[in-house]
């Protein structure tokens, strides 16, 4: 089988990450002769500063025509003060969008390695914890009505959040659907105690649940989810919630396992294109200095591994080398915690995993 992968390296640390994705890709064609064809489109920062728009239509027709799409990350300082239409930011939501990627799974699990990096007490880590966020990816408030009007106070801001029942239903099923192969539990994470659209949602995720009475189902309101993560994450399998709620909640349930450098994500739609990123950004701050962590970026390949090409022996190869190397005490600056380790740059924790992955 020959694959076809759109690769959008972006800015910051999105360069040297994706990198470290295609060299891991590589090996495993090499290893398991398949084959894996890389393009690359340009996005964000680099893209506005190349062609004067943060998505260019090209990249668009280039994502469209592959199989699946690698991403690393976009935004820097450079481009913060750019008008909305040209942030790179905004290219995010635009591919997504393109791609009709209403499905975002950020699996947050704790490396038993890493406990010594988590901010949680042992007490609270427990025997660990393992959970799947499936963020609702296309709709809400990132996408409602925007703008300025004339308020009470006099010029104001607005932005709104809509979700129909169908947009809902879909993300439902994706999350039930998840549970049904994990160990089937969904938790529904809202504010339905103000929102309208957090009412509807909770009304068509009980719908929802009714057909699934293999897995048990709850709802959390958004602020008390927010501290439940920190206090018992253990009690999570499957959270499924909205595209706001999510982004936030994704970066928190990162943080409890030690480092955002370690999570991998995967947004699909219908079909099996999917395009796979790190959930953190692109760390201005360490680009170009070979510091960054690459293991978000791997394991996002090997999500796509899994979930676009079916691949699972090979996805289990690279999660396994991760494990491995982990174990063996290499770490990179951001996931050092207390437990000490071999402190290795970003290329260095690459050759690491290409080796493992190897053996
Ligand atoms: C994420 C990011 C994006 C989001 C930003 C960069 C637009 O925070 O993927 O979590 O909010 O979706
Ligand atoms: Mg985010």
């Amino acid at each position: 089988m020959n694959y076809q992968i759109a690769v959008l390296k972006g800015d910051g640390i999105g360069p040297e990450i994706t990198e470290s994705a295609v060299r891991v890709l590589e090996k495993i064609a090499e290893i398991s002769g398949r084959s894996f064809q890389f393009t690359e489109y340009l996005i964000g920062g680099i893209a506005v500063d190349q062609t004067g728009v943060p998505l260019p239509p090209e990249t668009v027709s280039g994502c469209l025509s592959s199989d699946s799409v690698l991403l690393g990350a976009v935004g820097g300082p450079k481009w913060d003060t750019l008008p909305p239409e040209k942030r790179p930011e905004k290219a995010l939501l635009g591919i997504r969008a393109a791609l009709g990627l209403y499905t975002n799974l950020r699996p947050a699990k704790l490396f038993p390695a890493l406990r010594g990096a988590s901010p949680l007490r042992e007490s609270v880590i427990g025997s660990g914890f393992d959970l799947l966020i499936v963020r609702e990816l296309t709709g809400g408030i990132y996408f409602g009505e925007r703008g300025y009007r004339e308020g009470r106070f006099g010029e104001e801001a607005f932005d709104t959040e809509a979700y129909s029942v169908t947009e809902i239903e879909r993300i439902g099923r994706a999350a039930f659907s998840a549970a049904q192969k994990r160990r089937g539990k969904v938790t529904s994470i809202d504010k339905a105690n103000v929102l309208e659209t957090s009412r509807l949602w909770r009304k068509t995720m009980h719908r929802l649940a009714a057909e699934y009475p293999d897995v048990a189902y709850g709802d959390l309101l958004v602020d008390n989810a927010a501290m439940q993560l920190v206090r018992n994450p253990a009690q999570f399998d499957v959270i499924v919630t909205s595209n706001l709620f999510g982004d936030i909640l994704s970066d928190e349930a990162s943080q409890i396992t030690g480092s955002i450098g370690m999570l991998a994500s995967a947004s699909l739609g219908d079909g099996v294109r999917g395009m796979y990123e790190p959930i953190h950004g692109s760390a201005p701050d360490i680009a170009g200095q070979d510091k960054a962590n690459p293991i978000a970026a791997i394991l996002s390949a090997a999500m796509m591994l899994r979930y676009s090409f079916g691949l699972s022996a090979e996805a289990d190869r690279i999660e396994r080398a991760v494990d491995l190397v982990l174990e063996a005490g290499f770490r990179t600056a951001d996931i050092m915690g207390d437990g000490g380790g071999t402190l290795l740059s970003c290329s260095a924790m690459t050759e690491k995993i290409l080796e493992a992955a190897g053996s």
